[in-house]
């Protein structure tokens, strides 16, 4: 699982829950799991969906208010219980600790107090060991030019990735219009990325594994809209809720990025933390990495993102050498695949990963060693001890033409 805390609210009063559930709703690292307006439901809602955290504010009826922290702590003792009230008495804030609260914080709520509470809550569950110490990593798969093998890799490296049982992985098609990793599994799935985005706000976490396709490998794979009028049903907005609900479900996040570099991959590149620039050794190519480059310069935290993948090694295609494309570049290159066309047509015409289709053939083992480098980097650390930060989609817009950005 992730470093992404999933919360249950429960507040009576409507204009004070939708109040913090907005200021919830900023933050990615936390996914409100559920949402109750009765004391009463709340302590099953709590014992059905596990949340993390379940934040009880007791205005209302601060006698039954306690009442519920107090089965709460007894019953579910994994969810952290954080109360929320407009007194300061201190009588009060010893009652709730005694209840078994783990934090206290006086309404109106200050945004700087409630990232203070949920890092608190991360740190202490990171520091029982428990399954949230593994962050979620997001791993965009960008291209220099059509064709660069950008999908091959982004569907292979996701296969070998989903091989360690250890893993959870989710793959996105993020060419909206045309993208095709859905032919590379074989797979018709019921449910698309716009089904998603448009019920991002109703999902939970089985109505998502529901609606997401699980290929025999493990892989589970989120395709592009059927219709290609659909594809602008997909907004900045509601994907990036996307991504932290997947986040928030899975290990490893395959996103298979278009060329376009529209609003939804600015997104990606922003929310990823590995981003694989995929070139081969032409001039096209290289020449597109370097503008690439300079603009991903210009934005914050991108370039030191990116790592480049060097596709079809050994086609003498260019004759540009690899010192040479370094150099060009001005970045290391991070990883080589082999030139295998016929290895390679052949998985995507049968729909099946060279895992299964050929485990043993070279190609097959630079994708998985890829697959371990990546997977095995140090998972980015949780959000909320970071303090206060910007959301992606604000910096991208801050950055990004106002008519990109939908
Ligand atoms: N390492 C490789 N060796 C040979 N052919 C490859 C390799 N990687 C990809 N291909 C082929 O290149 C073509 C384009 O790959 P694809 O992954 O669809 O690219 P993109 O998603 O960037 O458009 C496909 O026919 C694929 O089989
Ligand atoms: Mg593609």
């Amino acid at each position: 699982m992730s470093n992404v805390l999933r919360l249950a609210i429960v507040d009576p009063n409507d204009a004070t829950r939708d109040a913090i559930k907005s200021m919830l709703l900023g933050m990615e690292m936390i996914w409100l799991e559920a949402e109750c307006s009765r004391y009463e439901f709340f302590a099953d809602v709590v014992a059905q969906t596990h949340p993390d955290i379940g934040l009880v504010a007791i205005d209302r009826d601060p006698e039954r208010g306690l009442e519920l922290v107090n089965k709460l702590s007894q019953n579910s003792p994994d969810c952290a219980v954080l109360v929320v009230s407009s007194s300061s008495d201190g009588n009060l804030i010893l009652q709730t600790l005694r209840a078994g609260a783990k934090e206290f914080l006086t309404q109106p709520v200050r945004i700087e107090d409630l990232l203070g509470a949920l890092g608190r809550i991360s740190q202490r569950r990171a520091g029982q060991g428990e399954r949230q110490t593994r962050g979620s990593q997001v791993i965009a798969v960008a291209g220099s030019i059509g064709g660069v093998g950008t999908t091959s890799i982004a569907v292979n490296v996701g296969c070998a990735l989903a091989q360690d049982e250890r893993n959870s992985v989710a793959l996105v098609d993020l060419d909206l219009c045309l993208g095709d990793a859905d032919v590379f599994l074989d797979t018709i799935p019921e449910y698309t990325l716009v089904d998603l985005a448009q019920n991002v706000t109703r999902m939970d976490f089985t109505l998502l594994k529901r609606s997401l396709s699980r290929h025999s490998s493990g892989l589970y794979l989120l395709p592009r809209p059927v219709q290609l009028e659909d594809a602008g049903l997909v907004t900045a907005e509601n994907f990036q809720r996307v991504i932290g609900l997947l986040k928030a479900t899975f290990t490893h996040v395959v996103l298979d990025l278009s060329k376009s570099y529209s609003a939804i991959d600015m997104v990606s590149l922003q929310m990823a933390s590995q981003i694989l620039l995929v070139t081969q050794l032409d001039l096209p190519c290289l020449r597109n990495v370097v503008r690439l480059m300079m603009s991903f310069n210009q934005m914050d935290g991108i370039a030191e993102k990116v790592k480049i993948i060097v596709n079809r090694s050994g086609l003498d295609s260019g004759h540009i050498t690899l010192k040479k494309a370094q150099e060009t570049i001005g970045k290391p290159i991070f990883w080589q695949l082999p030139n295998d066309y016929r290895t390679m047509i052949e998985v995507r015409n049968n729909g099946i990963p060279l895992v299964e289709f050929a485990p043993k053939a070279a190609i097959t083992h630079s994708m998985v060693g890829l697959a371990e480098a990546l997977g095995g980097e140090d998972r980015e650390e949780p959000a909320v001890a970071a303090g206060v930060r910007k959301s992606p989609l604000e910096k991208l817009l801050n950055f990004w033409p106002a008519k990109n950005a939908k």
